[in-house]
């Protein structure tokens, strides 16, 4: 896939993952998703469902100056592309990097022939605007709680 360019953040990119950036991917998923745990808790059942679809999921990067900045997962659920796990490093959020991504994944849902990008947040994360921002619309409410209490599609 080529790379995407992303505007002010000159020195990133978005390209999809290789196998040597899952150690980068992983370290950037936990140290994203560390200033959230004290609300977001994912329960078993979610991670069982994430398990079950895990190896179905294809994943960007995106990198600035060669580091890997941010990611995100990503897979066809019905007429939608499934929208799992974004996460930018703590010290490169509110550059741009979370746009970048989801700019590259709707051109890769409209590649994949799906209508729309979707994803679940959880509410107390805060992260409901951060999506409107993105062009995400709310589309239903459910439990808190779980990563499934929020969908939303872009
Ligand atoms: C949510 C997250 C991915 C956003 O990444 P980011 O690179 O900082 O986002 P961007 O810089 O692309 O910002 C996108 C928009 O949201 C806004 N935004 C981002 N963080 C915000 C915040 N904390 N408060 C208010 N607005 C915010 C930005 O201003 C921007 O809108 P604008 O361009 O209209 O000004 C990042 O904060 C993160 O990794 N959080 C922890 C993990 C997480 O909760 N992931 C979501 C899982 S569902």
């Amino acid at each position: 896939m080529k790379p995407s360019s992303l505007g002010d953040t000159m020195a990133t990119l978005v390209r999809m993952a290789k196998p040597r950036d899952a150690e980068a991917a992983r370290r950037v998923g936990d140290e994203a998703f560390a200033t959230v745990r004290s609300v977001y808790h994912p329960n078993s059942a979610a991670y069982a469902n994430l398990s079950a679809v895990a190896p179905t999921l294809e994943r960007l990067v995106a990198e600035d100056d060669g580091q890997v900045v941010g990611t995100v997962r990503f897979g066809v659920s019905g007429d939608c592309l499934r929208v799992i796990g974004l996460a930018v490093l703590p010290q490169f959020q509110r550059r741009g990097v979370a746009r970048a991504l989801v700019h590259e994944l709707a051109r890769v849902a409209k590649a994949k022939g799906c209508r729309a990008l979707a994803l679940y947040t959880v509410t107390q994360t805060g992260n409901v605007p951060v999506f409107e921002r993105l062009g995400f619309s709310l589309i239903s409410r459910g439990r808190t709680n779980t990563p499934t209490a929020l969908p939303a599609s872009h």
